[in-house]
């Protein structure tokens, strides 16, 4: 005997949507219990058909109406099962996580930019495939220089059309020559860029990063290369404190030169710039060249020594970015390992500025 209680009392807990199917097919599939006795129907007298008939159709629809409601309630409580599975935390940052970092050389050469701009300096640029005119010759490094032995130069096989020896660029000191040549003074510029020299260590690596500074213009002293290096370091180190010393050297293309040493202390095993070498517990160490452009290359560009002096400046790079931000091994610059990578760079949107903060 059919019992609608216990039917609906089964729909109601079918706990699926292929549970429920089945009870379906049970109660209503083409050999169904309801649809059994829909058939007793035809068997019946018109009277008896009268009064059964309606009894069993109400079956039918309150079996029909409770699978309904039953798929209805298993087929939302699926939709909310996904929702809360597939939800979306709209907190997370936006995908894809930035990759890739600003390295530091071009962050400290970006640094060096903005505040020798603010300073009156444009920057230049010129080839690294120099011909050894450029690179020497008229900087006053003759064939038969010493100087030119000690740059360990990498030389091309080849000669250029007017049989000039070709060569990567031991400095950023024929940019000097390029602008000279091609514009009239008053000039102020840095040219930043790479550089190479037959030599590999812990702090020489075979290409390396300078920054050349040039100033001509006409009463040029001393005076104002110390000014402008003083002014330079303490706007890079963002600290007051920096103290240069001047010592006398020499190098060809600059008389007098002047190798630039700044104070430093000893602080948790690495160098950190500020203070006066000669203090307690501080050391200079040697940082930069610097001298007055030399007569003779001044004149080698063309123009009049009488009217125009100069002062000239090249400094490491990749050694101002170890000072700055403690790196201690040069090779590991250029070794393009992502996790150095991710350590040392700088985010894209960090761009050094006077007023933001030249580290950002
Ligand atoms: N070109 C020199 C070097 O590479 C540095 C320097 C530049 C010195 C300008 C004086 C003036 O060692």
């Amino acid at each position: 005997m059919f019992e609608i209680e216990k039917a609906t009392a089964a729909i109601d807990q079918a706990d699926n949507l292929e549970a429920l199917d089945a009870l379906r097919v049970q109660f209503l599939g083409k050999n169904g219990e309801i649809t059994l006795l829909l058939k007793t129907l035809g068997g019946m007298s018109p009277e008896e058909r009268k009064e059964k008939g309606p009894a069993i159709q109400a079956l039918r629809e309150a079996v029909t109406d409770a699978i309904a409601a039953r798929k209805a309630a298993l087929e939302s409580a699926a939709l909310e099962a996904k929702l809360a599975a597939e939800r979306l935390d709209m907190s997370l940052p936006a995908a894809p996580v930035p990759q890739g970092s600003v390295h530091p050389v071009s962050q400290v050469m970006d640094e060096l930019a903005e505040i020798f701009a603010d300073m009156g300096f444009a920057v230049a640029t010129g080839p690294e495939i120099e011909d050894d005119w450029h690179n020497f010759t008229a900087l006053n490094i003759p064939e038969t220089h010493p100087a030119r032995a000690m740059h360990d130069t990498f030389y091309f096989p080849d000669t250029d059309a007017e049989g000039r020896a070709m060569l990567l660029r031991t400095h950023t000191s024929p940019v000097q020559i390029r602008t000279m040549m091609s514009e009239k003074p008053p000039i102020r510029i840095i040219a930043p860029g790479r550089v190479y020299r037959s030599d590999s260590d812990a702090t020489h690596t075979p290409m390396f990063h300078q920054v050349e500074g040039l100033v001509i213009d006409r009463g040029i002293h001393m005076g104002h290369l110390k000014w402008t290096l003083e002014t330079f370091l303490k706007a890079f180190f963002e600290r007051d404190d920096i103290v240069l010393r001047l010592r006398p050297s020499y190098f060809p293309f600059t008389e007098p030169s002047a190798e630039v040493d700044v104070g430093y202390a000893q602080e948790k095993g690495r160098r950190v710039v500020g203070g006066d070498g000669d203090a307690e517990g501080h050391a200079w160490m040697e940082l930069l060249g610097s001298g007055m452009v030399n007569r003779r290359v001044i004149a080698n560009c063309g123009l009049d020594p009488d009217e125009w002096q100069g002062f000239a400046f090249g400094v490491g790079v990749d050694r101002l970015a170890m000072l700055k931000y403690g790196m201690d091994d040069l090779r590991a610059f250029f070794d393009g390992d992502l996790r150095w990578l991710s350590h040392y760079g700088f985010s894209a949107l960090s761009v050094p500025t006077l007023s933001g903060g030249i580290s950002a």
